[in-house]
């Protein structure tokens, strides 16, 4: 009789929900956010329960990336100002960000690079039709999300992967599936499915290695977000071996995944120009 092997993956996410992984709060954050009959008073309290994560949600909305105008002061305030929708995003995403061990060495370097990719990918959204800025920032702090849960589970065998090869590299993602049954990609789409975040930012987590595979798939907006993120991580990877912004601009306007994404050289200089102060801000607020 053949035996049927369990899915590895549907294995791993056993093993994360009983983790818990996300603080109650913003468990809650999504439920309230997702009750039609809430109000902002019941969402701003269900953040306010977790004072790590209001202090970020507050910080967040006041960062020039969500707000350019008046100083928010409250979360009642900060709910309002940016939605329901968009304070429950913030809130998985900031909680998200904190999975793992706060004392990995790896750690700092996994932030520094999420958070350099979302400022990177936020400042491309500007010029990508139908890719919406903040949930370009959210695809880019999440996208190695899968990193951060193979980091939490099994940190000495993801460590001793990302020693030898860099994100990106088709041998770690390889490497990660010899030795999980999976990649971070998958396993970070499926936790981002489990806690409820928006499709599109769980599909551009899927597809962020992929899409330069199956670039023919630009058509989905997980897809294109995916893209997006991907363009963003070259740039950001060209801007840290130290090359001066046009380059960087000329080089990345001649990816493949550009020019689908109608993305300029002029528009890629912006990004390469700006994005690194925005990603100090955001690395600051994350510590
Ligand atoms: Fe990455
Ligand atoms: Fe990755």
């Amino acid at each position: 009789m053949a035996s049927t092997a369990p899915d590895p993956a549907v294995e791993l996410l056993r093993r994360v929900a009983d983790m818990k992984l996300l603080p109650e709060a913003a468990i809650r954050v999504r439920d309230i956010a997702n009750d039609p009959d809430a109000s902002t008073t019941d969402l701003a309290d269900a953040a306010g329960l977790d004072p790590m994560l209001s202090a970020r949600v507050l910080r967040m909305a006041n960062s020039s990336v969500f707000n350019r105008g008046t100083p928010v002061t409250s979360l009642r305030r900060a709910v309002s100002v940016l939605g329901f929708a968009r304070t429950r995003n913030l809130a998985l995403g900031m909680a998200m960000v904190a999975i793992g061990d706060r004392k990995l060495k790896y750690r700092s370097r996994l932030w520094a690079h999420t958070t350099s990719v979302a400022a990177a990918t936020a400042q491309l959204a500007r010029f990508v039709k139908d890719v919406d800025p903040q949930t370009a920032f959210l695809g880019g702090l999440l996208h190695d999300l899968g990193v951060q849960v193979l980091l939490a589970l099994a940190p000495d065998d993801e460590l001793g992967l990302l020693a030898r090869w860099p994100d990106g590299d088709p041998r770690l993602l390889k490497g990660e599936r010899d030795r999980f049954g999976f990649d971070h990609a998958r396993v970070g789409g499926l936790v981002a499915d489990q806690y409820g975040l928006p499709s599109v930012v769980a599909d551009a987590i899927r597809l962020h290695h992929q899409i330069r595979v199956h670039p023919g798939r630009l058509v989905m907006p997980g897809a294109r977000l995916a893209a997006a993120v991907a363009l963003a991580e070259r740039l950001v990877q060209l801007t840290e071996r130290g090359m001066p912004a046009p380059n960087v601009a000329g080089t990345v306007s001649m990816d493949p995944l550009a020019k689908p994404l109608g993305v300029s050289k002029a528009s890629l200089q912006v990004a390469a120009e700006v994005f690194e102060e925005e990603a100090k801000a955001l690395q600051s607020m994350l510590d």
